[in-house]
């Protein structure tokens, strides 16, 4: 497995003791929202004073060890998350920041009241001087303007993700697996390359895996083995891009009519939005081509390998050719 990162198999609490104060960049995790799902062990079905208790005392190990600059990043069912929040913040002297809503469109259906379609996750940092790098999680622009900023738009609080179906490749036995691109816009944002991200509660491994990607470090800890199993074997996988993405990331802008404009912002769309997904460019130049038909750009990627760096560079090359320069 990758030098880089590592997965611990045992019980988070016991194991973040052993780690050292402020060695931590980032937290971002997923843990037992006290459900009562089965993950093979008890970890969801708790009393309600148990399961408070138990979260208050990893989270007082959390931020023991993540650094000044660092942020937390914790998903959470509506359940619990009220109480987490006093935690964090009264009890904890955490700094609120965001309050993300990850909103999915499938789910469980109930009868007597509103069918759940929401997920959050609550972002605080540790102080004030914390890492952020908005450029790395814009969305792109819906219209080409000379005054908007083309390197796209904050992507805003409400972030919409299906869930990992079943039928996808990257679909793993776990429950509650989640979706990929909601962890690699917060390790992005909140992260830089080689800093040293944390999950406590790894699951089968999302976070791990975009850490691999993105060229973080990563822990992670798990209490199923046979999840630890399969974290070591979902990173052994070839990676052609993450399982899930933005819809508005293959968005191309209205009104890009001048020819020298789209060409040089195509470039940069890939680069700044596709780079983790190389198997989406694909998608955004059926949308290019579709928004502006005249123009046309056929792409021969068999020829290519799609998943070198160099891809944005290749096209264009295309695009210089097909316009005759
Ligand atoms: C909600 S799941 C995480 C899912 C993960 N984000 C993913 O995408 O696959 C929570 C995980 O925490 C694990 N867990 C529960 N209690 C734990 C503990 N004390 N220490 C470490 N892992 C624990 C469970 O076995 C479960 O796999």
């Amino acid at each position: 497995m990758d030098k880089e990162i590592k997965i611990l198999h045992g019980d988070c609490i016991t194991l973040m003791k052993g780690m050292g104060n402020e060695t931590v960049d980032l937290i971002v995790t997923d843990p037992p929202y006290n459900l009562f799902k089965d993950y093979g062990n008890d970890s969801d079905r708790r009393s309600h004073d148990e399961y408070l208790l138990f979260t208050r005392q990893w989270l007082s190990e959390a931020k023991r060890i993540l650094k000044n600059t660092g942020t937390i990043y914790l998903f959470m069912g509506v359940r619990y998350i009220s109480y987490i929040y006093e935690i964090l913040e009264k009890e904890l002297g955490f700094i609120f920041n965001s309050w993300v809503t990850w909103y999915y469109t499938q789910g469980i259906g109930k009868t007597r009241g509103f069918s759940p379609r929401h997920d959050d996750i609550l972002m605080f940092t540790k102080t004030k001087d914390f890492t952020f790098n908005l450029d790395d999680v814009r969305v792109p622009q819906k219209y080409y303007r000379s005054i908007n900023n083309m390197r796209g738009a904050n992507p805003g609080n409400v972030w919409e993700f299906s869930h990992v179906h079943y039928c996808q490749e990257n679909r793993q036995n776990h429950p509650t697996q989640k979706p990929e691109a909601l962890f690699e816009r917060m390790i992005l944002a909140s992260s830089n390359e080689s800093d040293l991200v944390f999950d406590p509660f790894c699951g089968s491994g999302t976070a791990l895996r975009v850490c691999q990607q993105t060229k973080r470090k990563g822990i992670g800890i798990e209490t199923n083995e046979d999840y630890v199993e399969m974290i070591k074997n979902r990173l052994s996988k070839p990676f052609y891009g993450f399982d899930s993405i933005d819809e508005r990331m293959t968005r191309i802008p209205n009104d890009l009519n001048d020819t020298a404009l789209r060409e040089q912002y195509i470039s940069n769309h890939i680069n700044w939005f596709l780079q983790n997904h190389p198997d989406k460019i694909n998608d955004f130049m059926k949308t290019v081509n579709q928004k502006y038909p005249k123009r046309a750009i056929k792409l021969d990627f068999e020829q290519y390998n799609l998943f070198d760096n160099t891809i944005y560079l290749i096209i264009q090359l295309q695009i210089r050719k097909k316009e005759g320069n």
